[in-house]
């Protein structure tokens, strides 16, 4: 039986879940039973969630935590955190408290721009192509006029609008490379606004526009964490044990892709979380970050360190291309929340503080690696999970968890020991 299914989009809620049970479930109750669970009793906010897509059925939650005590230029933030991943606010709170004491997270935005391009075809002759350009680049930015006035206002706006030769790459390929500053918002709309607006100005009979879109390649809109102490201030048995460690572990995620990888997911871990919690584009923020560490040729760490003169440093540079007004940041009440607890940032104080977590995460997964390894702590969290899916009681929980200390938590293993005291 075909399963392809016209209209759906125009279907009730209802209609569409009771269609997806008869199609692709076999036991159909359930399916209703847990969408609606999800369901909000509010039907005004149900119905603003239901908005933000198409064929909404229901909500994903996904756990929203905090980590406080985070010391970023001298000022104090509690960070709201979006994930799933157990540890990771665990991680970040830790971390965040540590740093307190040894001076806190040193950040710096080091630049704001971003990038859109219109892609075209042109067969003729490359020098009226770039006499028509010059003669007609006033022009091309005045088509955006309407769009850019607001953002100019706001001290935003276009920078510069560049024609590129890319026919050594590709047969008769060129393209506008637009610069831009979109100040507080992502921009992602209001870019590809003007460069629709540039390239409609711009086609003739002999520019065949391929497409005109923003870049998530965002290496000019990027910002810095670092925290810094003496080796002697790091604590533990042996702090320049530990430094040298942890050094190491950096430069191998310098010179080897597969670790550096698993690295910077470390760091995408704190960062996603914020982003999600802040209402921003997640997949913009990845793809922008993991294109960056791979900028040399080849894929490398995101931060660093450094130990000179009994000093130890680590940073974190990334590319973060984030909006605190427009978009899902001033429509959903979670995100305007997060922005409220984050004391209203700027655009650029909130990469800063992504930043940091992103380097806190780092720290952590890298403290931990380097000394305990990194299952301790995972399987804490873990036994956790295992023992709320056997719907352990409090009392339970007490005994497992002290039973498990120290050993290997699995699956089966617990299961065992709960069932042996139930
Ligand atoms: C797990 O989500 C993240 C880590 O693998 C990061 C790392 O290895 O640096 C622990």
């Amino acid at each position: 039986m075909s399963k392809v299914i016209s209209g759906f989009s125009k279907r009730s809620k209802q209609e569409k879940i009771n269609w997806l049970a008869e199609n692709y479930f076999e036991k159909n109750a359930h399916i209703v039973q847990i969408l609606q669970q999800y369901w909000n009793s509010d039907e005004k906010l149900q119905q603003l969630h239901d908005d933000f897509i198409e064929n909404t059925l229901s909500n994903f939650y996904m756990p929203f935590g905090v980590a406080p005590n985070f010391l970023i230029n001298n000022e104090t933030y509690a960070i709201p955190m979006v994930i799933e991943e157990s540890s990771v606010v665990a991680a970040a709170a830790l971390v965040a408290k540590y740093w307190s004491t040894r001076g806190g997270f040193k950040t710096t935005v080091l630049g704001t721009t971003k990038i859109g391009q219109v892609h075209f075809m042109f067969e003729g002759d490359k020098e009226d192509l770039s006499n028509y350009f010059t003669k007609n680049k006033a022009k091309l930015i005045a088509a955006t006029a309407s769009i850019t006035a607001n953002m100019e206002k706001r001290g935003g706006g276009i920078l510069d609008l560049q024609l590129v030769d890319k026919t050594d790459k590709l047969a008769n390929y060129y393209q506008l490379h637009v610069t831009f500053e979109t100040k507080d918002s992502m921009g992602a709309n209001f870019i590809n606004s003007c460069l629709e607006a540039i390239a409609n100005a711009f086609r003739n009979d002999q520019i065949e526009i391929v497409m005109s879109i923003l870049s998530n390649f965002v290496p000019g809109c990027l910002v810095r964490a670092e925290v810094s102490c003496p080796i002697a201030d790091l604590g533990g048995e042996n702090p320049q044990k530990f430094a040298e460690k942890f050094h190491q572990a950096v430069q191998i995620a310098q010179i080897e892709p597969y670790r550096a990888v698993t690295h910077n997911k470390g760091i995408m871990n704190g960062v996603d979380a914020v982003v999600l919690a802040t209402g921003n584009d997640f997949r913009a923020v990845e793809a922008g970050a993991h294109a960056y560490a791979s900028k040399d040729g080849s894929y490398k760490s995101l931060s660093h360190c450094t130990i000179t003169n009994g000093i130890f440093k680590f940073w974190l540079d990334i590319p973060l291309a984030l909006g605190t007004v427009g978009g899902l940041t001033s429509l959903h009440p979670m995100a305007k929340l997060s922005l409220e607890m984050l004391q209203k940032p700027s655009a650029n104080r909130l990469m800063e503080i992504l930043a940091a977590a992103g380097l806190a995460q780092n720290f952590a997964a890298l403290r931990a690696l380097t000394t305990k390894g990194i299952q301790h702590g995972h399987m804490k969290m873990h036994l956790q999970n295992i023992l709320n899916q056997l719907g352990a009681n409090a009392q339970e929980k007490e005994k497992i968890t002290t039973y498990f200390d120290g050993k290997t938590v699995t699956h089966a293993a617990v299961v065992s020991k709960f069932e042996e005291i139930k």
